[in-house]
């Protein structure tokens, strides 16, 4: 057991394993070839990338922005170098991936359009959907391009430096506020919340 959880790659793999086994179980493998089983898989790769990405807006959000005041100066660059690039990777390219999941799930299920007209009988899953759209432009042209700055993978001057940090961390706080309808919208398309 120490072999498999003192490696990322090796505990990932045997997550998938025991999910194998419980669909095994299950006897879900026959049902595999059908469209609502393909839309069903794509439910999940959307869940899966959507917790990835709101798992690590939150983090920032709620975790790494609080305690920078309290980090000494000659520390701080163990976030600003190595923590937070490394965390902005898999941020970005989960909110990517959650939003084409979420567009596929959408005109798998026939109602890419209809949910983002905002038409009944899709309405919160459109709303949801616009929020999210919204969310992940923050992430690729505000956040990602003034984080680079910030964090001084691109070289700009002393003030620029600052701008493009509040600049980030602004929009970030308003993908955390977002965030909360959003989610609702989310679930509560299949469970009547709206
Ligand atoms: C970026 C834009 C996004 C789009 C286009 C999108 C699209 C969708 C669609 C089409 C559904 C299926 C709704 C249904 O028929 O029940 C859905 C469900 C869901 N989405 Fe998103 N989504 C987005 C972002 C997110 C994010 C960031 C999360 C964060 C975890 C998320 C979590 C969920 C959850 C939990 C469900 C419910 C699954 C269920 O009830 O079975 N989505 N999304």
């Amino acid at each position: 057991m120490g072999a498999i959880l003192q490696s990322l790659g090796r505990t990932v793999i045997a997550g998938v394993v025991i999910l194998l086994v419980i669909m095994g179980i299950a006897g879900t493998f026959g049902a595999m070839a059908t469209h609502g089983w393909s839309a069903f898989f794509m439910r999940w790769l959307h869940v899966l990338s959507g917790v990835m990405w709101i798992g690590l807006l939150w983090y920032f959000n709620f975790v790494q922005m609080p305690s920078m005041p309290k980090i000494p100066d000659e520390q701080k660059p163990a976030i600003g170098k190595v923590i937070a690039p490394e965390a902005l990777f898999w941020f970005r390219w989960a909110a990517l991936s959650t939003m084409v999941t979420g567009l596929l799930l959408a005109w798998m299920s026939g109602y890419l359009v209809s949910a983002l007209s905002i038409a009944r009988p899709h309405h919160a899953i459109g709303i949801g959907m616009w929020l999210g759209l919204v969310m992940a432009f923050n992430v690729w042209f505000i956040i990602w391009p003034n984080q680079k700055k910030a964090l001084g993978m691109v070289q700009v001057d002393a003030d620029a430096k600052a701008k493009a940090a509040r600049l980030a961390m602004l929009t970030s706080r308003l993908n955390t506020m977002l965030s909360i309808p959003m989610l609702y919208c989310m679930v509560a398309q299949q469970n009547g919340g709206l």
